[in-house]
C-alpha cells in the first residue's frame, strides 16, 4: 500500500538522484590555443586540453586520413609519426604535440609521388577495406628507420647484432602493433620487404 512516507523517500531519491548527476557533469574546462605543425603546415587551434591528437587530426583540421579504429591503443589505426617516432595518436592528448614535428599519412607522398611503401602497398595489393592502411604505411615508414638506426625487436637472434636482417618475422614482430581485420598481412609483409630491400 503507497504510504506518505514513500512519497516523501522517493521524492528524496530523485533529488539526490538529480544532485549526483549535476556533480557528475565534466567541469568546464576552458579551450586553450595549441599551434601544431603537420606535415610541415602550421596549425593554430583552440582545443579543450582532454582532446586526443587523433580526434585534433580528424575532428579539427579535417585531415581524415588517420583513422579511429579502437581508440584505445590497441589497434594502429591511428599511427603517426611524431619527430620521427610512431605513436598511436588516440593515445596522446593535441597539446603535448606543440613545437614537435607531426607526420600523417597525408604526408607521405611528395606531390604526385607516392611514397615507396605506398607504391609498394598498391603493387602487392597489400590492403583490401584499405582501413588500417594508412597507419600501417605510417608505421612502416618509421619502423624501417628503427631497424636502419640498428633498433633490435623481441624476435632479433642476437641483439648485439648492428643491424639484423629484416626477415619475414622480424617484419611482423615491429609491425605487430597495426592489426588488419581483412587479414592482408602477407601482402602488407611483401610489400615491406620489397622497400627494405631496395633500402639495403
Ligand atoms: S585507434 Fe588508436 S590504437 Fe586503435
Ligand atoms: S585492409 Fe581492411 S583492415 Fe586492413
Amino acid at each position: 500500500m503507497f504510504k506518505e512516507s514513500d512519497h516523501a523517500s522517493r521524492g528524496t531519491k530523485t533529488a539526490v538522484d538529480s544532485d549526483r548527476m549535476v556533480s557528475s557533469s565534466p567541469p568546464f574546462v576552458p579551450r586553450q590555443a595549441v599551434s601544431l605543425n603537420i606535415n610541415g603546415k602550421r596549425h593554430d587551434l583552440s582545443l579543450e586540453p582532454r582532446t586526443t591528437l587523433l580526434d585534433a587530426l580528424r575532428e579539427v583540421i579535417g585531415l581524415t586520413g588517420t583513422k579511429k579504429g579502437c581508440d584505445r591503443g590497441q589497434c594502429g589505426a591511428c599511427t603517426v609519426r611524431v619527430d620521427g617516432q610512431r605513436i598511436n595518436a588516440c593515445l596522446t592528448l593535441a597539446i603535448m604535440q606543440e613545437g614537435k614535428i607531426i607526420q600523417t599519412v597525408e604526408g607521405l607522398a611528395q606531390g604526385e609521388d607516392l611514397h615507396p611503401l605506398q607504391a609498394a602497398f598498391i603493387e602487392h595489393d597489400a590492403f583490401q577495406c584499405g582501413y588500417c592502411t594508412p597507419g600501417q604505411l605510417c608505421s612502416a615508414a618509421a619502423m624501417l628507420d628503427e631497424h636502419q638506426a640498428g633498433a633490435a625487436s623481441a624476435v632479433t637472434p642476437d641483439v648485439r647484432t648492428a643491424q639484423p636482417a629484416l626477415s619475414d618475422e622480424e617484419i611482423r614482430e615491429r609491425m605487430s602493433g597495426n592489426l588488419c581485420r581483412c587479414g592482408a598481412y602477407p601482402n602488407i609483409v611483401a610489400a615491406i620487404r620489397q622497400v627494405a630491400g631496395n633500402k639495403a
